[in-house]
């Protein structure tokens, strides 16, 4: 897992997930996401996080897109590939939430949804895979769902983003068996509720009873901090995991086991 693309990389669990691969070993590591400033100071900071922890020489490069434009994302993983050699590892952390009742939901931001979490997440996993197919590398590819996927997050009100999230847990497994013959593994995350720039906005729109009520309903009695999921990440991209794949690891505080 030399070579490592992470999506929605500039904050949160996707910033989170690379300083993971940082720390376990990659020495080759592409940032997507959206705001090409905001990408730039993440891949800045990486940098400079690795050398004050003594970690490298590690290159860490941005890739400012949008992964709901196919085509850029093509480009962006030719553009990797040409500079590296190769693809081990690509994590899809871009992904977005709405909230409103069924009926209010607008269906342009309920399609915009889903082009993000759905369409952009297969785009990226596909023209990953089009490279590790092409070169014969293999390699690792991990999709972000979430317990969203499995269980209805109560009170606040998301259908669309459970259902895409859902659709993101059997895509990872479709994909999976599909690709299994090149050696590409595909796994999924599912995360619980994790304090990033996601859950803030969610609680100030609800108010303090929502986090209470999230808390209430994880069994460890707290939220998950991003670095709670470096782990799984780097057990899912590792080659010591060889024979891993259309797996789903649920790391949630316990939340879905109630
Ligand atoms: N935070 C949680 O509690 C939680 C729980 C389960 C799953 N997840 C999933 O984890 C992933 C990361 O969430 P987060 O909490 O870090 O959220 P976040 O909002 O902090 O980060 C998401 C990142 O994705 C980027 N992004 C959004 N749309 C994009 C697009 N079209 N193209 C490129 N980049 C785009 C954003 O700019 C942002 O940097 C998401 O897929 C989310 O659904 C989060």
């Amino acid at each position: 897992m030399q070579v490592c693309v992470i999506t929605g990389a500039a904050r949160g669990l996707g910033y989170s997930f690379a300083e993971a691969f940082i720390e376990s070993g990659s020495t080759r590591v592409a940032l997507v996401d959206l705001s090409p400033d905001a990408t730039e100071a993440a891949a800045t900071n990486l940098s400079e996080w690795a050398t004050e922890k003594g970690i490298g020489p590690v290159e860490v490069v941005a890739y400012p897109l949008n992964v709901t434009d196919e085509r850029a994302v093509q480009e962006s993983m030719g553009k990797i590939v040409e500079k590296w050699g190769k693809i081990d590892c690509i994590l899809t952390a871009a992904g977005v939430v709405h909230n409103y009742s069924s009926f209010e939901y607008p269906s342009e931001r309920m399609k915009s949804l889903y082009n993000v979490n759905v369409h952009g997440s297969f785009y990226c996993a596909r023209a990953a895979a089009q490279h590790m197919m092409a070169l014969g590398t293999g390699g690792s590819i991990i999709f972000i769902s979430s317990m969203s996927g499995r269980i209805v997050n109560w009170p606040q009100l998301q259908m669309p983003y459970n259902a895409s999230k859902a659709a993101v847990r059997q895509m990872a497994a479709s994909l999976a068996c599909e690709w299994a013959e090149h050696q590409i593994r595909v796994n999924a995350i599912s995360p619980g509720y994790i304090e990033t720039s996601m859950t803030g906005p969610i609680v100030e729109k609800y108010g303090r009873g929502m986090l209470d009520e999230w808390i209430r309903g994880t069994p460890m009695k707290r939220l998950g901090l991003p670095e709670d999921l470096k782990g799984a990440a780097v057990l899912l991209a590792s080659d010591a995991s060889k024979f891993t794949t259309g797996s789903e690891l649920v790391i949630d505080g316990g939340y879905t086991c109630l």
